[in-house]
């Protein structure tokens, strides 16, 4: 590791993961109109999600990150990106209720876009093309000109993250955040399930406490009331991209990526001495990093040191994503060491990323008791450890999609072609993502 830090020193590091720019001409052409570009987010912002997120290392709040494993470019229409955001108010709303704590709300949104691959290339009938790389970089269909990688596409994906956090600020600001509306979150598809029922009654209660508050003479129509924060999060991995975004704070002269308030490092970019913990460790965001399950406990309080040597609460979420058979056996030591040296960590589990396989017909799929087992088992733990579980970390969509198998539908995997339009990872669907946060809530509630 380089000892003096700039937006740039992670070029003297390896980088995984990077895509092979056809014409670097090109590539520094897009980086240099980025880094023209206004900020996407504030630094102000990145510094207030780092106190909230200092309140969950503490144990006095829960954070929510969830979105797509991957956005598209293909932005049809606000719908779904509404719907989306329905969908994690609701939970949040479930989480808040039940843990009586406020909730974190981060989305994994404006600006997922790109994604590591296992292999660099796909075959398919015995043609070899680059993999698809998130919209970022290439595109999905199986062609030569859709897989090349495309320097524009980093431009789009600015284009994209503006237009989307333009309608996010506008959704959560103007009035469609308001506690009142809490009923209108239901949407259709979802209100129509028995998890949608149990949600309206939950909304019913609320409906009752703001009246009962306003009675006492409270006002209900403080802005905490009328307003929501949710905060935008991407995986960090097109460090070029990341590093054209990344601006000095007028106020402190800190250096922030300002192009999401929060980024995390992926399982497959974590090396110590690599590229991504190199850029990352320089800029004053919030910063998560995957942990899967070959994780050591020294490996674990390295990335602490290396990621947040100065302690300090919020700076760093350690996202554990180690399936639910290894959870149990995984996730103790890490936690024991990382306490012992006195880390301020926001524990987090992602109950996805570890649980995924494919059906006989193809489909990459994860099932519903299985996230709840590593969910579960994840709390037990930290139960067992006395450390604070923090919140999870999903993948979903509004959407009525049929990705994952189980929930309350017990959706089959003969279901799974209806509706699966992921670009990426199965994603649970609204009802499914609803189903998630009453288990959960139902979890913290007894771990109070
Ligand atoms: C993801 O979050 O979509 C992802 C690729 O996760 P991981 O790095 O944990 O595999
Ligand atoms: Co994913």
């Amino acid at each position: 590791m380089t000892t003096t830090w700039h937006p740039g020193s992670w070029n003297d590091c390896p980088a995984g993961q990077q895509p092979e720019w056809p014409e670097l001409g090109d590539l520094d052409e897009a980086l240099h109109e980025l880094g023209a570009r206004p900020p996407l987010v504030f630094a102000g912002e990145a510094r207030r999600l780092t106190d909230q997120l200092g309140r969950v290392a503490t144990g006095q709040a829960v954070v929510l990150q969830a979105g797509d494993c991957a956005e598209s470019f293909d932005l049809s229409s606000a719908d779904a990106i509404r719907d989306k955001l329905k969908v994690i108010l609701q939970m949040a709303v479930v989480l808040q209720y039940s843990a009586g704590l406020p909730v974190v709300k981060v989305g994994r949104i404006a600006g997922q876009f790109a994604k590591p691959r296992s292999s660099g290339t796909e075959t398919r009938d015995g043609s070899t093309l680059p993999s698809f790389r998130g919209h970022i970089v290439n595109d999905i269909t199986f062609d030569q000109s859709s897989r090349r990688p495309d320097p524009k596409r980093l431009l789009q994906a600015y284009n994209t993250s503006a237009a989307t956090l333009n309608l996010l600020r506008a959704f959560t600001r103007g009035g469609y955040a308001d506690l009142r509306q809490v009923h209108n979150w239901n949407q259709e598809f979802v209100a129509s399930s028995p998890v949608g029922e149990r949600y309206e009654r939950l909304a019913e209660g609320i409906d009752r406490a703001l009246n009962f508050m306003t009675a006492c003479g409270f006002d209900t129509d403080d802005a905490a009331m009328r307003q929501v924060e949710l905060y935008t999060s991407h995986e960090a991995l097109l460090l070029g991209y990341e590093q054209a975004l990344t601006r000095q704070d007028s106020i402190t002269g800190d250096w922030y990526d300002c192009s999401a308030h929060m980024l995390w490092i992926g399982e497959r970019t974590r090396e110590l001495d690599g590229a991504h913990i190199e850029f990352l460790r320089g800029v004053h965001n919030p910063i998560g990093c995957k942990i899967g399950p070959s994780t050591s406990p020294s490996d674990a309080l390295a990335l602490c040191n290396a990621l947040n040597p100065d302690q300090i609460p919020g700076r760093l979420t350690l996202i554990s994503r180690m399936g639910a058979d290894k959870v149990g056996d995984v996730l103790p030591n890490i936690l024991r060491t990382v306490t012992d040296a006195g880390h301020p960590v926001v524990w987090q589990c992602d109950p996805m990323h570890g649980n995924t396989y494919e059906t006989e017909m193809g489909f990459k799929t994860r099932a519903f008791d299985v996230i709840m087992d590593e969910v579960r088992e994840y709390f037990n733990v930290h139960k067992a450890e006395d450390t604070w579980p923090g919140g999870v970390h999903c993948e979903l969509t509004g959407d009525a999609v049929t990705e994952c198998v189980g929930g309350g539908d017990a959706l089959s995997a003969e279901s799974l072609g209806d509706r699966y339009e992921t670009i990426c990872d199965p994603r649970l669907n609204g009802r499914q993502s609803l189903d998630l946060a009453f288990h959960v809530a139902e979890l913290l509630a007894d771990f109070r």
